[in-house]
């Protein structure tokens, strides 16, 4: 299964989604490649940044021709998971192309909701091509106990071909102080709520499979 996390527009979460979601499925056990696709290689940075290996594996491939190239990898993991560039170009369309499932991180802010229009122009285009290509918007840094989320999640509902996944992530430190160590938040907080929203998300995209290979 190739997990594409994107979104054209920068900052919004991207590389924190795929780095989490990639520690929590190794941690149950799933071989697990995280493929960073943007230049700007932050995926990269973040593993080297690191002491030990990540507990995953971890490879630079900003190519406009990941959609060819990936398959031929993705035969050796469980799970590939695309760390996507910003920017509407090539890379952004052969990442889509290469994925089961797209994820589109968004944070709850107007700005955001109205920048998703461009993702989710390349995602119908992108089915034309590929008809049962997934896609689900993840809320990302949700202040807790604002009704902000749940605003974002309504205003994302004008794409309803596109739904809300249910798992939400909250802004919190440990997000950007486990990065910098180049840590997920599971290994720098196993029993964090970043911890637990993040093994939600996995679930939510991944348990589903898993019961129906069972
Ligand atoms: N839920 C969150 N809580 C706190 N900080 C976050 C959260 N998600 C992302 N960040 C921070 O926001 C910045 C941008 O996130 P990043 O994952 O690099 O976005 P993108 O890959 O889409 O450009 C980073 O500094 C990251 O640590
Ligand atoms: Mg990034």
């Amino acid at each position: 299964m190739i997990i594409g996390v994107l979104n054209q527009k920068g900052g919004v979460g991207k590389t924190t989604v795929a780095i989490n979601l990639a520690a929590s499925l190794a941690r149950s056990g799933e071989r697990v490649l995280l493929v960073d696709a943007d230049p700007q290689g932050s995926a990269m940075a973040w593993s080297s940044t690191r002491e030990s290996e990540p507990p995953f594996a971890v490879v630079g491939m900003a190519k406009p021709t990941l959609h060819r190239d990936l398959p031929r990898l993705a035969g050796n993991y469980d799970v590939v998971i695309v760390d996507g560039a910003p920017r509407v170009n090539e890379l952004g369309r052969s990442a889509i192309l290469a994925s089961d499932t797209v994820l589109i991180p968004v944070q709850p802010s107007p700005y955001d909701v109205w920048a998703a229009a461009d993702t989710v122009q390349l995602i119908r285009e992108a089915r034309q091509m590929k008809e049962n290509l997934k896609a689900a918007f993840v809320i990302n840094r949700r202040i807790a106990r604002t009704a902000i989320g749940r605003d974002a999640a309504a205003a994302l509902a004008q794409f309803d071909e596109i739904p809300v996944l249910a798992a939400v992530l909250n802004q919190r430190i440990v997000y950007a102080e486990s990065a910098a160590r180049g840590l997920s938040v599971i290994e720098a907080a196993p029993t964090s709520e970043a911890a637990r929203e993040i093994d939600a998300l996995a679930q939510e995209v991944f348990g589903s499979r898993k019961r129906k290979a069972a």
